[in-house]
């Protein structure tokens, strides 16, 4: 006999409640049934972070969602994240059927950064060794000598400055200003943002760690200077995630996409997490500091795309071998300088309760 609720209001609640595991478990035998995995972002609902735990797939930084994906024997991947990440995992295993819950979910630096121009640019530097950070077209990556993503970035261009290159990026203008500043590499910038990050702002930051000076402060490398130069950790998602469970603080200011908390929570449990100032006090408009395409992933859309088998990502042949050479430089620098990057917590795949 199903429980009775205790007030009127409970009764949509636990409708609601029941709906939800209803459409996990068709979810989960779907997921089965198509012998597909779930490769999810940080940034994504935490109801399907859960799912793909809970089904042996992965939640993930882009760098760590593309090396799970090429190397998962499943014959499906479904990517719930942006579209570029759907692309990567597109690219580096083209006989995999890739799902995404909904191909709309883009990137403002993925828009801001359209296949011709970023030509034209480059066909005007061509002594420069190309950067691309992974937000980007499979059409961009196409034209690049490297991708790269918040994991790796730094010690690929030390790495390129060391040998004497000098570097065109594209096209995050504050990760490319902070990668610059640490590495004194000769950078000429493209001029995008993500608009999530963006919106973090310094002089609010600074006058909320002085109401929390126990607080570390973490941030993502997307965020503007006056933001980075105040962080006790700067770094991808999961070395932020990281930095929650190592760290002896037990506050923290975190400037990044508020969907990460939902992991940081599960990994740190006693932790207080505080998101960093979109705007001041008195501001009518502030953003959420959630990215609107992560947004669109759920659980409703993922069950659709499982039961319909799409939407799929389609990629001409001959972009996804151009694509390929920059990523498969990525994954040989990382494999051959494993020390260079942050692991997640409890290992390349992340596990509930890990910590
Ligand atoms: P990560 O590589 O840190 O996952 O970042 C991807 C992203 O889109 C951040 O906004
Ligand atoms: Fe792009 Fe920013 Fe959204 Fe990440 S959070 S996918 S960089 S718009």
């Amino acid at each position: 006999m199903n429980p009775v609720p205790s007030t009127t209001a409970d009764v949509p609640a636990a409708r609601e409640a029941r709906v939800g595991e209803a459409q996990r478990r068709r979810a989960r035998d779907l997921l089965a049934q198509r012998d597909a995995v779930l490769v999810a972002h940080y940034y994504v609902d935490a109801e399907l972070q859960d799912l793909a735990l809970e089904t042996g797939g992965c939640v993930a930084d882009s760098l760590e969602m593309a090396r799970f994906g090429r190397d998962h024997p499943a014959r499906t991947l479904v990517v719930a994240g942006v579209r570029f990440m759907g692309e990567t995992a597109k690219i580096l295993s083209p006989d995999k059927r890739v799902l995404m819950p909904d191909l709309e979910a883009t990137c403002s630096l993925d828009l801001g950064c359209r296949a011709e121009d970023f030509a034209r640019f480059c066909d005007r530097h061509p002594d420069r060794a190309v950067v691309v950070y992974a937000n980007t077209s499979a059409a961009v990556k196409a034209r690049a000598d490297w991708m790269v993503t918040s994991s790796c970035a730094l010690p690929i261009v030390a790495d390129l400055k060391a040998r004497g290159r000098r570097i065109l990026w594209a096209p995050d203008r504050h990760l490319g200003r902070y990668i610059q500043e640490q590495t004194g590499a000769d950078m000429l910038l493209w001029d995008a943002t993500c608009v999530v990050h963006d919106e973090f702002k310094g002089i609010e930051l600074e006058l909320m760690r002085h109401e929390h000076p126990r607080a570390k402060v973490l941030v993502h490398p997307e965020s503007p200077s006056s933001v980075i130069a105040q962080a006790d950790r700067v770094g991808s998602t999961t070395a932020l995630l990281r930095a929650v469970t190592e760290m002896e603080a037990d506050e923290f200011i975190v400037a990044t996409d508020a969907g990460l908390f939902h992991r940081m929570q599960q990994m740190a449990p006693g932790k207080t997490l505080m998101e960093a100032p979109t705007s001041g006090a008195g501001a009518t408009c502030k953003s959420c500091a959630h990215c609107p395409w992560m947004a669109m992933n759920s659980l409703s859309k993922l069950e659709q795309c499982l039961q319909g088998r799409g939407p799929v990502i389609e990629l001409d042949d001959d972009v996804i071998r151009r694509a390929r050479t920059c990523i498969d430089r990525m994954l040989d620098f990382v494999a051959t300088h494993p020390g260079s990057i942050t692991p997640a917590p409890g290992g390349f795949v992340p596990n509930l309760g890990a910590a």
